[in-house]
């Protein structure tokens, strides 16, 4: 008799736990938003190998799409000529798989964080040779197992031109198509995405415009097309945004965010200053939040995260991903770019990996919706 009372209160208290737990759990991303877009982080080595593991739960609790933050690039992946480094990128795709993770391979073709040996390369001959190879190679190994490949990252100015990278240069302004080709041979079960920053403003979205254009004329397979998305906390070019998610998908191709991110610090090259003097005056300056971020500040965050997602509501059905450049702030590029060893808060957790007021609010705009 006892003992099947003690059970029962045991069951009770257990119960009781259970639904304090469920009613006090964090908000999960991407159970909100499962039927807009996919949900996406970018992930550096140590959380691919799983020893992050603060990062590792919040990265299964909130997200169901991944981009490696360096480890597919040329540098890591072919360090040396046609020799390949596949450890990372291989523990990347497991760890994906194993926690349902969609990967956006990133990225095949880039004039940054290339090899050192394509620094001074200087015959078109190699750099067809190795443009040809590391495509093939790379994209082969992992077709059907990452999702998807931005093909080729940043190639234009600001005015929309091509820039002058060592591929324009070598290969000629058919580059890019070309490289679209090669991947959709080696890899015709993942899909492919042209990716680059500033996008949406009006000159280098119709570069943008020109270059889909192309591609799709030449018979060619392009799947979509990333926004990088880094803006700043109360700026964010909100009008050009929606003009581009309309541009864009009027093309027949996805959009997606791929890079998001809401800067709150200065940006040097705004307050640029002949005044030597001005150096350690500017360096404080420069870093204003090093012990934390005033109110007025995270309002301006969560209010630009607020009107950014409502935005994303609202083209839900041309957007097929959103995905945010770092698991928490402590970990963002951007505390060491474009200035070293600053504090920033662009995204959506805190250095300890609490939610900010940003996450409730955009969590509570997919509820609105
Ligand atoms: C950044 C990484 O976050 C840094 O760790 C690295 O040192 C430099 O590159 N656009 C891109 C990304 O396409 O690959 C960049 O990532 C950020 C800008």
């Amino acid at each position: 008799m006892q003992t099947a009372s003690t059970v029962l209160l045991i069951a009770a208290l257990i119960s009781i736990q259970t639904v304090k737990a469920q009613n006090t759990a964090t908000p999960s991303l991407k159970e909100i938003f499962k039927n807009d877009f996919f949900i996406g982080t970018a992930i550096n080595a140590q959380q691919i190998e799983e020893k992050d593991l603060a990062a590792d739960k919040l990265i299964k609790q909130q997200f169901n799409a991944v981009t490696p933050e360096n480890v597919m690039k040329a540098e890591v992946i072919e360090p040396a000529w046609n020799k390949f480094s596949f450890d990372l990128a291989d523990k990347l795709v497991d760890y994906a798989q194993k926690n349902n993770l969609k990967v956006n391979a990133h990225n095949l073709i880039w004039h940054s964080q290339l090899p050192a040996f394509m620094h001074h390369m200087q015959s078109a001959d190699s750099v067809k040779q190795y443009f040809e190879n590391h495509i093939t190679t790379v994209a082969s190994r992992y077709d059907g197992k990452v999702y998807s490949w931005d093909v080729v990252n940043e190639a234009l100015n600001e005015d929309g031109t091509l820039r002058n990278s060592i591929f324009l240069q070598k290969l000629g302004d058919n580059y890019i198509v070309e490289a679209f080709r090669l991947a959709q041979k080696a890899s015709p079960h993942s899909k492919l995405y042209y990716n680059d920053y500033n996008i949406e403003q009006p000159k280098k979205r119709a570069g943008t415009i020109a270059l889909i254009k192309k591609i799709q004329a030449a018979g060619v397979r392009i799947d979509g097309v990333g926004i990088q998305g880094h803006w700043k906390a109360g700026n964010v070019p909100l009008n050009d945004i929606e003009e581009s998610i309309k541009d864009f998908s009027a093309l027949g191709v996805e959009v997606m965010f791929t890079e998001l991110d809401l800067s709150v610090l200065p940006n040097p090259w705004e307050n640029t200053t002949a005044d030597v003097s001005a150096t350690s005056k500017g360096n404080s300056k420069m870093n204003p939040y090093a012990n934390g971020l005033p109110d007025s500040v995270q309002q301006k965050l969560t209010k630009s995260y607020t009107d950014l997602f409502k935005l994303f509501m609202k083209y839900k059905k041309d957007i097929s991903r959103i995905t945010f450049w770092g698991v928490n702030d402590g970990q963002s590029w951007l505390n060491n770019w474009p200035v070293r060893g600053r504090t920033n808060y662009p995204l959506l957790f805190d250095k300890d990996f609490k939610p900010k007021p940003a996450f409730y609010s955009v969590i509570a705009i997919a509820k609105s919706n």
